[in-house]
């Protein structure tokens, strides 16, 4: 701890061999008092989470799971953007210690050569226009060499995509310094357009068509970009849409 490399993230760290769901836990730990900056790392999830209630594979010892409280002082309405910060962190933690070029799929994976190695799952409590505390739990394929059937098609590890194996404490420590730096953007500039225009160039939607399944209404367009607020721009055939991660999944055609 004493030779941490970040500034902030990772104030207090707390490793388990074995946890339900790193963002479960550190839910825990910010309600009962945990500071802006705390770190939950495990080396299996028995009760690995993604969005919407799906299960996310977390085998032992292969894989980096881990999940980081912050108690900022920001609007909630302006909290969206961070999952969208955490994924360039990935993204750019994980180009600079593998060299593998990597995307976004708009709003929160991370893909190599189109396959997933990335997930990202934030959760917020908030009261009235205040937040009690945001966990960004984040969930990266490493070592893996194979995964189940059911997700064989979409899932891959930086292992099988670099045909190298990969040191999850050096990614660990290129992804937390990678979001303080963007972190440190986010909360000083007005602007978010210097953001956006990154997050733009690693969108692996950029200018492809996208279906929305919006429950009411779904429809197809074409994805040009984010907005300052995080959400997905698209062009239908009749108007232009902006989509909020919140509401509905976007599937590439
Ligand atoms: P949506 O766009 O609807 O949110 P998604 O693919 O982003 O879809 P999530 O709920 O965010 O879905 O992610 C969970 C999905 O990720 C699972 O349904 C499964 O297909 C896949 N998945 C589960 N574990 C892993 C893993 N370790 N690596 C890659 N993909 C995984
Ligand atoms: C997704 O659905 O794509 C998001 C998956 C997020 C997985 C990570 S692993 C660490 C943290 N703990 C969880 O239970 N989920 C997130």
């Amino acid at each position: 701890e004493s030779n941490r490399k970040t500034a902030w993230v990772g104030e207090e760290i707390y490793y388990f061999d074995s946890t339900d769901s790193t963002n479960t836990r550190a839910k825990r730990l910010a309600e009962d008092g945990s500071v802006h900056g705390t770190l939950v790392v495990a080396d299996e999830q028995t009760g690995g989470r993604g969005r919407r209630g799906r299960a996310w594979e977390s085998q032992k010892g292969v894989s980096i799971y881990m999940s980081l409280v912050l108690k900022p002082e920001i609007d909630p309405n302006n909290a969206s953007m961070l999952t969208l910060i955490t994924a360039m962190a990935v993204a750019g933690g994980i180009e600079k210690t593998t060299g593998l070029e990597c995307k976004i799929k708009w709003p929160n994976d991370i893909v190599v050569h189109g396959k997933k190695v990335c997930g990202i799952l934030t959760e917020m409590s908030t009261q009235m226009d205040y937040i009690n505390y945001i966990v960004i739990g984040i969930g990266i394929n490493v070592q893996n060499e194979s995964f189940p059937e059911e997700i064989r098609e979409v899932a891959t590890s930086l292992r099988i995509e670099s045909g190298k194996k990969q040191k999850r404490a050096a990614i660990i420590e290129a992804v937390w310094e990678e979001f303080e730096k963007y972190y440190d953007i986010y909360l000083k500039t007005e602007d978010m357009q210097g953001l956006v225009g990154e997050y733009d160039q690693k969108l692996a939607n950029m200018n492809k068509q996208v279906r929305v399944l919006d429950p009411k209404d779904p429809y197809e367009g074409t994805a040009r970009g984010i907005t300052p607020k995080g959400e997905l721009i698209v062009d239908t055939w009749e108007a232009r849409k902006l989509v909020s991660s919140g509401e509905v999944s976007v599937r590439g055609l």
